[in-house]
């Protein structure tokens, strides 16, 4: 796992961005898992920029999001794919037919969730997944508890998730208390991950999911197993990290030694 501490939003985001672009130029139609909430919103703005005034291609991208609430339909302004829309994809090049959300008026969730499944193995699996962290550490809504090894499903949100997201709806009550959502095992199956994490109230979290033991309590630990993950964290998200000095320094290395293998863990 490679621990990267930025000093602030901006070039966390810039530098995840920086991350998928080169996955893009080296592979033009890989397949993009993405996340919702407010942590990815600077990456996605300049992934935009990227694609404005660099002429980044997304024209054989094919991206995966990880969760949707259920019972909201894609044009509710709180659903996650109204805000893929806004945030990413009605400012660049990708042909709608390549979005995949998962669906929450599903009829079957069952079998939306095998076929979504599905899907992802027939596009060839996913080149690159962006995740946030929960407050309650989970990834996608792998609440405390999730099996290590959980499928696409339906999963029920905890007090705290619901707590997290009311800031998005008008109050708690109005929050789905149910999503579908990649499992954790779906996740780990991607060949690489970036997972990113801003702000204070991500920085215990952070510290238990990549410096404590891989429990299903805190579903980002299961994360450590993975053999390509990138932690990328401002300043404020890293801060209760024992071993930040440690990850500075290889980062510091990097930069100066082998800069095309930052990124790579
Ligand atoms: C969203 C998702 C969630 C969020 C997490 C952090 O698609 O999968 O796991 O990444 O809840 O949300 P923010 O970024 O709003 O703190």
């Amino acid at each position: 796992m490679e621990v990267i501490i930025c000093d602030n939003y901006e070039n966390m985001s810039k530098l995840a961005a920086g991350i998928i672009r080169q996955q893009l130029l080296i592979k033009p139609n890989s397949v993009l898992g993405l996340a919702t909430g407010s942590t990815p919103i600077g990456t996605y703005k300049e992934l935009v920029r990227l694609h404005k005034e660099e002429g980044l291609d997304f024209s054989q991208v094919v991206t995966f999001n990880l969760d949707e609430y259920l019972g909201l339909p894609p044009s509710h302004p709180q659903s996650y794919r109204y805000f893929m829309d806004q945030n990413l994809f009605k400012h660049i090049n990708i042909p709608p037919g390549n979005i995949h959300v998962p669906y929450g008026h599903a009829e079957s969730v069952m079998e939306f969730c095998a076929w979504y499944e599905a899907q992802i193995v027939a596009a060839g699996g996913i080149d690159i997944q962006l995740l946030g962290i929960g407050g309650d550490g989970h990834i996608a809504f792998n609440e405390p508890g999730s099996s290590l090894g959980s499928r696409t499903r339906l999963k029920t949100l905890t007090e705290q998730t619901i707590k997290d997201n009311a800031r998005f709806f008008s109050n708690a009550d109005e929050v789905p208390r149910f999503a579908i959502t990649m499992g954790v095992g779906t996740i780990l199956e991607a060949r690489r991950i970036i997972l990113l994490a801003s702000g204070r109230s991500k920085a215990a979290i952070v510290a238990e999911a990549i410096e404590g033991p891989i429990t299903s309590q805190v579903t980002a630990s299961a994360l450590q197993m993975h053999r390509d993950v990138v932690v990328i964290l401002d300043a404020d998200a890293g801060a209760k990290l024992k071993r930040a000095d440690y990850y500075r320094w290889v980062y510091e290395q990097k930069k100066r030694l082998v800069p095309q293998m930052i990124g790579h863990a």
